[in-house]
C-alpha cells in the first residue's frame, strides 16, 4: 500500500510509519481494540469514532466507554447507565452495527458478586459496608472492573469488534496493573491475617475461632472499631469463594489482551510528559507481549498557511506595525488630506494594519507551537522509530456528536493532520 513512499520503511529518519486504521478495522482478524493513554487525551473520543467508523465500514462494532463526557453520550443514547450495550441506531449504515455503553464500575462489581455467590451470602456481600467502600471506589477497581466487562463482552459472542476506552487513571500504565493490584490485595497479608479462622474451621470454626482471635485482634479491634472489624470480617469470609475466581478471570483477560486478534491503540497529545508516558507504556505492552498497532497523536495543530514561516510572519508584523506609526505622522500633514476622506479614515487604516500584524503574530506563535510539536514527535519516533503513528487534528470544538466522531474517524483514517 505504503511501499515505495520514502520514509515509510526507512527506520532512522523522522517520519513515523503510518497507522494503517482503515486496515486494522477491516481485518476480520481485529477483534478487540484497546484504547490507552494518560487522563485527557482524547481515549473515550477515539473510542467512539472507532466505533463509528467501524460500523460504516461493515463491522459489528461495540464500544465500552468508561468515562463519557455527558453531551457525546447523549449522542450515542448511552446516557443511562444500565451497564450494558445499547444500540447506536443513526450509526447503522454501511451494512455494520454499532452499540455502546457506558460503564459501571459498582454495578459490574454487583454483577460478579451476584453471580459467583448463593443468593444469601450476595445479600451479605452487597450489604457490606467494607465492600460498598472496595467497590465505589478502591484504587484500581475502575481498571479491573473495565477488564472483567471486557472479558464479558467477548464471552458474548455477539460482535466482532469490541473497541475498549479505559479510565480516566493519571497513568496509562495502571489498566495493566490494576488487576494485579486487586489480586494481591484480596491475597494480601492483612486479609489472610482476617481469614484464617475461616479458612480453618469453615462457619463453625469461624464462630469458634473468632473468640479467640478477639483476644489476637483486640489492639485491631480497638484501631477500626469492633463493629468495622467484624463487617471486614464478614466480607472476607463471603468472599473467599470468590477470591480464587478474581484471580483467574484476570488471568483470562490478561491472555486475551496478548490474544493476536487484540490491538493497542496510545493515545497521547503531542507534548513532551504525554509522549515520554507513552513511550514508557510502548515498552510495557512489548514486555507483556501484548500487540501494539500504533500511537494516537491527538489534537496536533495544523495550519492552511503553512507556506509562511513564523520568521516571516513575524518580521511582516513588525514592518507593519513600524509603518503604521510613520503613517499616522505623515497621514496628518501630507498625501492624505488632499482627497476627500471621511474623518476618521486615517485611524481606520492604521487599525487594519494593527490587525494584520496581530494576525501575524498569531500565525506566528501556531507555527511555533507546530515545530515544537513536530519535533516532540521526532523525539518519540527517534526512541521508537517501529511505531506506527496517526495524527489527528485539534478541531475547533468539543467533539460531543457522530458527525463530530465520523470527522475525528476520518482523520484517523488519514492519518495526517489536514489544516485545523
Ligand atoms: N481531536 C480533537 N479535537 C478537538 N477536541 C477533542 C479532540 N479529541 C478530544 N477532544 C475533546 O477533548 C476532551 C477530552 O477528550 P476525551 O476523549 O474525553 O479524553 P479522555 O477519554 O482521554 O479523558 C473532550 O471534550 C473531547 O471532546
Ligand atoms: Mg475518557
Amino acid at each position: 500500500m505504503s511501499e515505495g513512499r520514502e520514509g515509510v520503511d526507512t527506520v532512522g529518519l523522522d517520519t513515523p510509519p503510518p497507522l494503517a486504521v482503515d486496515r486494522l478495522l477491516d481485518d476480520r482478524e481485529t477483534r478487540i481494540i484497546v484504547c490507552c493513554g494518560a487522563g485527557g487525551v482524547g481515549k473515550t473520543t477515539t473510542a467512539a469514532a472507532l466505533g463509528v467508523r467501524a460500523a460504516a465500514r461493515g463491522r459489528k462494532a461495540v464500544v465500552l466507554t468508561i468515562d463519557p463526557a455527558r453531551r457525546l453520550a447523549q449522542s450515542m443514547g448511552i446516557d443511562s447507565l444500565d451497564n450494558t450495550p445499547r444500540k447506536v441506531a443513526s450509526a447503522g449504515a454501511g451494512g455494520g452495527e454499532l452499540h455502546a455503553m457506558m460503564l459501571d464500575m459498582k454495578r459490574t462489581f454487583d454483577e460478579i458478586v451476584e453471580a459467583h455467590a448463593d443468593a444469601e451470602r450476595a445479600r451479605a456481600i452487597l450489604a457490606n459496608p467494607f465492600y460498598q467502600s472496595l467497590s465505589a471506589g478502591f484504587a484500581g477497581t475502575q481498571e479491573y472492573m473495565a477488564m472483567e466487562k471486557l472479558g464479558q463482552l467477548r464471552a458474548r459472542d455477539d460482535w466482532d469488534l469490541i473497541i475498549v476506552d479505559t479510565p480516566p487513571s493519571r497513568s496509562a500504565l495502571d489498566f495493566l496493573d490494576a488487576p494485579k493490584r486487586l489480586g494481591s490485595f484480596l491475597d494480601g497479608k492483612f486479609i489472610r491475617v482476617l481469614m484464617a479462622p475461616a479458612k480453618v474451621g469453615g462457619r463453625a470454626g469461624m464462630k469458634f475461632l473468632n473468640v479467640g482471635m478477639s483476644m489476637m485482634t483486640g489492639t485491631l479491634s480497638k484501631l477500626m472499631g469492633a463493629s468495622l472489624l467484624k463487617d471486614v470480617q464478614t466480607f472476607v469470609a463471603a468472599m473467599d469463594t470468590m477470591f480464587g475466581g478474581f484471580r483467574t478471570r484476570a488471568d483470562a483477560t490478561f491472555r486475551l489482551l496478548q490474544a493476536p486478534g487484540t490491538a493497542f491503540l496510545v493515545v497521547a497529545a503531542p507534548e513532551p510528559d504525554a509522549l515520554r508516558e507513552a513511550a514508557y507504556f510502548v515498552e510495557r505492552l512489548a514486555a507483556e507481549r501484548m500487540p501494539l498497532a500504533g500511537l494516537v497523536l491527538n489534537r496536533v495543530h495544523g495550519s492552511g498557511a503553512d507556506q509562511l514561516s513564523a520568521e516571516r510572519a513575524l518580521a511582516a508584523a513588525e514592518n507593519l506595525e513600524e509603518g503604521g506609526i510613520v503613517d499616522q505622522e505623515s497621514g496628518k500633514a501630507g498625501l492624505r488630506d488632499t482627497a476627500a476622506e471621511p474623518p476618521g479614515a486615517d485611524d481606520d487604516t492604521t487599525a487594519v494594519d494593527r490587525i494584520t500584524a496581530g494576525l501575524l503574530r498569531l500565525h506566528a506563535e501556531r507555527m511555533q507551537v507546530i515545530a515544537r510539536e513536530q519535533r516532540t514527535r521526532d523525539r518519540f519516533t527517534s526512541l521508537h522509530p517501529e511505531v506506527a503513528v496517526a495524527e489527528v487534528a485539534a478541531l475547533p470544538g468539543d467533539v460531543h456528536d457522530l458527525a463530530g466522531l465520523r470527522a475525528i474517524g476520518e482523520r484517523l483514517a488519514a492519518g495526517v493532520p489536514a489544516g485545523a
